[in-house]
């Protein structure tokens, strides 16, 4: 069967995690993508975080699935020479440079276009036009420059970064979406154009019901639904929120049984207004169904505290499994805190390709996150990262340079 980006060819001069997780995604979805990178070096990830000595990184290789790699110095005449070519070939250069570094290797915007109108750049920044718009950024930067840190955590205790890398791996995802749209535009218009994500955004956006909720709390000085309320002050800006629902039906993280020596004992439960009679039957608190204090959701959020704990008191005597189980069967949304540990070994998640085993000539065999987006005319099929270089031959040769030209390049250290 083809794929949604059969013939798309992108000229992928991305590196650590933002821009590569924008690629993998595009050759997932069928782009030829061909990895650039350093002679004799590669991509800085590949031997970070190594958990086998001089073996690519897992940090590297579930971030470069399905790619080709060649390496190029480009700041040498003749792999510039080469990159000229690369930039005719392919339709889309992504890149999460340093600001400023494509520029200096002599590839700006005006020249790309001179070469090949029809290009489409994209780009990762950490900021974009600002005040800090020449900075270098990391994930957690973003998170912290992009809103989320601050409403992120207990009220009494510092901002915290998540686990999600929303800086890194969300941004690569806007991205992605921003270059398809500029493929389909091409289609009309002929012409390529820039395509600029920057993390601080891409963190915002993603943290959007927090600016609703700066808002809000501006106009009316207090948010019912956090755990603030009713006891709590709150100051001018959103605070943090513990585990609160960011939306109109509360919820919590509650203890199950086990609690006490599994770190993961957990379920996210959810008092979702129209299951509440359930949800008070379940619990054994029928009364609670027409008590005025209890009965409405508003009457509700003076005490939600109350109310968790009284959950808790019923699913600490089940594990969140059969908690989970229970609930459902009345329709009450909630869910169990689930460990790495589990999530690698859940059948389902293997049945659907979302964890993948892949085999690795140097390494073995892993396991890695697939396809989260699934089309049914376009299935995934997650190969191996490339290692370092193992393309270039293929890859100069479509270009029509010739073996002796490759030889020289080799003896110069281009390649
Ligand atoms: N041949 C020759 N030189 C190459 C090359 C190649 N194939 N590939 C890269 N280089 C050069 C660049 O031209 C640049 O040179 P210059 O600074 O002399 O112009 C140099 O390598 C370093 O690139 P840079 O991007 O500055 O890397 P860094 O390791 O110093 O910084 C980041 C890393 C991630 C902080 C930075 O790239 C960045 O802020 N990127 C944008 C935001 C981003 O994506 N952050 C998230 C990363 S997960």
């Amino acid at each position: 069967m083809g794929k949604a980006l059969d013939g798309v060819r992108i000229l992928d001069f991305t590196h650590v995690q933002s821009g590569p997780t924008c690629t993998q995604l595009l050759a997932w979805l069928g782009a030829d993508v061909i990895k650039v990178e350093r002679a004799g070096a590669g991509d800085i990830t590949r031997e970070q975080l190594r958990d086998i000595e001089g073996v690519d990184s897992l940090y590297f290789t579930m971030l470069n699935h399905n790619k080709r790699s060649i390496t190029l110095d480009t700041k040498k005449p003749q792999g510039k020479a080469v990159l000229e070519r690369l930039v005719k070939h392919c339709d889309v250069l992504v890149e999460n440079f340093a600001p400023g570094a494509l520029d200096r290797m002599g590839f700006t915007w005006e020249r790309i276009q001179q070469l090949n109108p029809k290009m489409i750049v994209a780009s990762v920044k950490g900021f974009g036009p600002g005040p800090y718009e020449e900075c270098k950024v990391y994930e957690n930067v973003a998170q912290c420059a992009g809103g989320s840190a601050s409403t992120t955590g207990f009220d009494d205790g510092p901002p915290l970064v998540t686990g999600a890398q929303i800086g890194d791996s969300g941004t690569g995802l806007h991205l992605a979406l921003g270059i398809v749209a500029a493929l389909y535009q091409r289609k009309s218009t002929g012409r390529g154009q820039r395509v600029l994500c920057a993390m601080q955004d891409g963190v915002l956006n993603l943290c959007r019901v927090k600016l609703r909720d700066q808002q809000r709390l501006a106009r009316t000085g207090v948010m019912k639904e956090y755990p603030q309320y009713p006891d709590g002050k709150f100051g001018s800006a959103v605070p943090r929120a513990g585990n609160s629902s960011g939306g109109g039906q509360p919820g919590w993280i509650i203890k199950c049984k086990g609690w006490e020596t599994d770190p993961n004992a957990y379920l996210y439960f959810i008092t979702q207004a129209p299951v509440w009679a359930e949800i008070c039957k379940v619990i054994g608190k029928e009364e609670w169904i027409t008590d005025p204090d209890y009965a409405t959701p508003n009457a509700r959020l003076p005490r939600l505290k109350h109310v968790f704990d009284t959950i808790e008191k019923w699913t600490m005597t089940k594990t969140k499994f059969e908690a989970m189980e229970e609930l459902n069967k009345h329709d009450i949304p909630c869910g169990p805190i689930l460990s790495m540990e589990e999530l690698a070994a859940e059948p389902s998640l293997r049945a659907t390709g979302t964890v993948v085993e892949v085999d690795h000539p140097e390494r073995g065999k892993y396991l890695t996150v697939g396809n989260p987006i699934k089309l049914s005319d376009s299935p995934t099929e997650v190969q191996r990262s490339p290692l370092l270089g193992e393309h270039t031959n293929e890859v100069l040769q479509e270009l029509g340079v010739s073996a002796a030209e490759i030889e020289a390049l080799r003896t110069a250290k281009v390649i």
